[in-house]
């Protein structure tokens, strides 16, 4: 994950081992205590259809640890190519494959080795042919232009230090009129240094929430349109100081639509 950051005191190698010990514990130990809510229930209460998540392997559902739901906006269509950033234990991906069909095709990427383990693992089991798993960095992505109808990512962006890399590479691989359908953390005021340089506050979706204006200008300096925006209120954080940041400087899961122009 070699990238600027704006965050000038941030050890960016520091906070990429701190993502990956936590998210190698969401995948081993998904009853383990963290500052933020995870799997079935979070994924109800964030508005997931549970005639759905009934069709998925249960195991993908309770390592489960993205921020909001954007699967009403996305508007899958059959025969479908569709990327998942940060792709986890593979819960939007067998999602995403269910309504994407037969011909459709789901790629997850992901950095940790035991997301992409356990991601894996499942897909063989339930005989998910239509979902491939493959280790790689948002910010580099190993594939051609103009090769995915739809980019999805649930919770990782955030985790970026480089959003515009992420953005560019994102409209990069997406075909002319491509959708990105994502859910993250933004912030309605800018973080103080001592939260954006707190690696176990950024590790928990926090600490590398960029501000929404910023946010959407980077996405649109890339070449996309952002269509739509919605808070995801239901989103909470569980630990103390997460809560308390997240009052304070209004730090908030939202989901949004954009199309590559
Ligand atoms: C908050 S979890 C969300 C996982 C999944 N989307 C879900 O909803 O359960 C963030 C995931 O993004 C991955 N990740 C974070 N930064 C990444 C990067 N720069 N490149 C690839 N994967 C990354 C982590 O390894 C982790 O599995």
């Amino acid at each position: 994950m070699e990238s600027t950051t704006s965050t000038q005191s941030l050890n960016t190698a520091e906070l990429e081992q701190k993502v990956k010990n936590m998210y190698r514990d969401v995948a081993l130990n998904p009853n383990g205590q963290y500052h933020f809510k995870m799997g079935r229930p979070l994924a109800e209460m964030l508005g997931y259809e549970k005639e759905c998540l009934d069709l998925i392997p249960a195991a993908a559902i309770e390592s489960f640890a993205g921020v909001g739901y954007f699967c009403d906006i996305a508007n899958f269509k059959e025969g479908e190519k569709v990327l998942d950033l940060g792709s986890g234990s593979g819960m939007d991906a067998f999602i995403t494959a269910l309504k994407v069909g037969k011909t459709g095709q789901v790629t997850g990427i992901d950095m940790t080795d035991e997301q992409l383990e356990k991601a894996r693992g499942l897909a063989k089991v339930a005989n998910f042919d239509n979902v491939n798993f493959i280790k790689a960095y948002l910010e580099q992505l190993p594939f051609p232009d103009a090769t995915f109808d739809i980019v999805i990512s649930n919770g990782v962006i955030n985790l970026c230090p480089d959003k515009e890399k992420v953005f560019a590479e994102i409209t990069r691989v997406l075909k002319p009129k491509g959708r990105m359908v994502i859910a993250d953390i933004v912030t309605e005021q800018q973080l103080p240094e001592n939260i954006t340089c707190d690696s176990a506050l950024w590790a928990s979706c926090i600490g590398g929430a960029g501000h929404e204006d910023t946010y959407k200008r980077s996405i649109e300096m890339q070449g996309m349109e952002v269509l739509y925006v919605r808070n995801n209120s239901a989103y909470e954080f569980i630990s103390k100081s997460a809560k308390g940041a997240s009052k304070q400087y209004g730090v908030k899961s939202v989901s949004l639509f954009a199309e590559k122009k």
